[in-house]
């Protein structure tokens, strides 16, 4: 008997040895101390024994049971020490690792120079509105004066959907749109693309943008024009700009002109960016026709207003020393981050 206790104690020695989890520790405990474990049979096995067999043997196997209890709460703390160790080593964290790097997007160039015009306007009370880029022929061309035979209509020109719809040609269409939905005061700036059938070239796109500004008011007279577009022209180009306005045409202003900057380049002296004239033209204005604000319902005695039309490429390419437009287009990156 005495022999079997100690065969117990070195094969629960042994096994707890080749134990490497916590869960086969557990299963040696069970077969040695469990329920049906080889220390439990002995020790319920007593009874049969003498009364002086009984107390020695007894005690020893009290003993023995000592041992293995110690042995096993000797091998749970190493495999469970052992465990966390092999956790600590799998979530290791290099904390001198370099970090990796995100690239930045920057802004477009035209978005650059759209926001910046948009800014300029906002600052002087203008609301910004939107307008369709797929416009009605109504909207684009009869609402503004330019009749049927006007030769921009033409199929050369203008991108036509269907004899009454269109891809707008100008932005000039949210003057019309604005008209039919608001009262005066209005004072609106619009940015948008607008279409044209052109052929790409270095100046020339199928598709481009501008912005369109439209003011209606009481007594609003061309000095209220001159005064608001030279304002804009020496927050855009800086203080010294100075501004010339030149009689022109348009289907939807009377009178109407051309604005024009001095160089902001060589501030009027001629350089290669204002071919030697000392003034770089920038955008279209006018008196607003009264027979377009007839089409919005007003009292054209009452009610005057003025509009102006920019591109923003033209802008753009002036302002940054951009010499083929189709580079706005190609989103080649080498181009785009020099704006940054
Ligand atoms: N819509 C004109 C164009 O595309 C630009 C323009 C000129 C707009 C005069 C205006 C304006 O509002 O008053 O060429």
């Amino acid at each position: 008997m005495q022999e079997q206790l100690n065969q117990i104690l070195e094969d629960a020695r042994a096994q707890l040895e080749g134990a490497k989890t916590a869960g086969e520790t557990d299963e040696v405990r069970v077969r040695f101390l469990g329920k049906k474990g080889r220390l439990t049979e002995i020790l319920r096995g007593m009874g049969k024994l003498s009364p002086e067999d009984r107390k020695t043997t007894g005690q020893m196997a009290n003993q023995v049971r000592n041992e293995i209890e110690g042995l096993l709460a000797d091998r749970f703390a190493a495999v469970k020490a052992a465990e966390k160790e092999a956790q600590f080593a799998r979530e290791k964290i290099d904390v001198t690792e370099p970090g990796k790097a995100r690239t930045l997007g920057v802004k477009h160039p035209l978005n650059i120079t759209m926001d910046e015009i948009s800014r300029v306007f906002r600052n002087m009370g203008y609301s910004i509105v939107e307008g369709p880029e797929v416009e009605t022929v109504f909207n684009n061309f009869d609402a503004l004066n330019a009749g049927p035979n006007h030769p921009a209509r033409d199929m050369t020109d203008t991108f036509y959907i269907s004899d009454d719809v269109l891809l707008r040609t100008q932005t000039s269409p949210v003057q019309i749109r604005t008209l039919l939905s608001a009262k005066p005061p209005i004072k609106v700036i619009s940015p948008g693309r607008v279409f044209r059938c052109d052929t790409p070239d270095a100046t020339h796109s199928p598709m481009f943008h501008q912005v369109e500004g439209l003011l209606v008011d009481e007594g609003v007279t061309m000095a209220d024009l001159k005064g608001t577009l030279d304002s804009f022209a020496k927050q855009l180009f800086g203080t010294s700009t100075r501004t010339k306005f030149r009689p022109h045409h348009f289907p939807f202003t009377e009178p109407s002109a051309e604005m024009d900057v001095s160089c902001f380049k060589c501030g009027g002296k001629g350089c290669r960016v204002c071919k030697g004239s000392g003034w770089i033209e920038i955008l279209g204005c006018g008196m607003v026709h009264p027979s377009v604000l007839e089409v919005g319902g007003l009292d054209t005695e009452k009610y005057t207003g003025f509009a102006f039309g920019l591109g923003v490429e033209r802008v753009a390419m002036l302002k940054y020393g951009v010499d083929d437009i189709r580079l706005f287009y190609e989103n080649d990156m080498r181009f785009i981050n020099q704006f940054k």
